[in-house]
């Protein structure tokens, strides 16, 4: 396809919202975005199984081979350059990169977050945490974001939300499994066909999408 853009998902675990990016593309919804790559820090994530029954490449970084978050993020940029990625998608990817991985794909990656950003985000909130978080604070709202990355955690600019209801008797599982099906799963899909159609406009901290 002329001007496909090319994808890299990064994952660390059970991979549903890949999964999502991988269904959406299959119904020609991610317009010219196409799937090139999986990069996993987890040799055991059942993402990668996922990538593989769906043909996908998968490379596979561990995070624990590394001393350091520099070390990491450098061997982390240098895959991303040779993948030519065009959008870097984190779907469950659970280590934080440096700036020198940020600032080489500016607002050309983005993150889902469950949660609705500002609230239940930044370092330590990260899958059934963020969920924790938010029942133990009695939120009677939450959701998802999705959001550019950068090289502070959870604070990039957002692209979209969509808020989930908390229902009385909600445990961390089962509001993560809410907010999963009724946001995660439709606006990372969404985000990433409005990036690859060049929809985004970033103006600083805010976006415009222009529709
Ligand atoms: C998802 O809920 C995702 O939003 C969250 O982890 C889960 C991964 O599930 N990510 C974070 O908390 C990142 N801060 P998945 O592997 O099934 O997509």
């Amino acid at each position: 396809m002329i001007n496909e853009k090319r994808i890299v998902v990064l994952v660390s675990g059970g991979g549903t919202n890949l999964q999502a990016l991988i269904d959406a593309q299959k119904k020609g919804e991610l317009g010219s975005g196409k799937i090139t790559c999986v990069v996993s820090s987890k040799a055991d994530a059942y993402a990668l199984t996922r990538a593989e029954q769906n043909g996908i490449k998968t490379r596979t970084l561990i995070r624990k081979d590394y001393s350091d978050i520099a070390s990491y993020s450098k061997a982390m940029r240098d895959i991303l350059l040779e993948e030519k990625a065009d959008l870097i998608v984190y779907a469950g990817f659970m280590t934080i990169l440096d700036e020198n991985v940020c600032d080489a794909f500016e607002h050309k990656m983005i993150n889902v977050h469950p949660a609705l950003i500002p609230s239940f985000c930044g370092k330590g909130f990260y899958g059934l945490n963020v969920h924790k978080a938010a029942l133990e604070k009695g939120v009677k709202v939450s959701g998802a974001t999705v959001h550019f990355v950068t090289a502070e955690c959870d604070a990039g600019p957002i692209i979209l939300q969509k808020a989930v209801e908390v229902l009385e008797g909600d445990t961390p599982e089962t509001l993560q499994k809410r907010i999963m099906e009724q946001a995660e799963w439709k606006i990372l899909p969404q985000a990433v066909r409005l990036f690859c159609d060049g929809k985004i406009t970033v103006n600083g901290s805010v976006t415009v999408i222009n529709q």
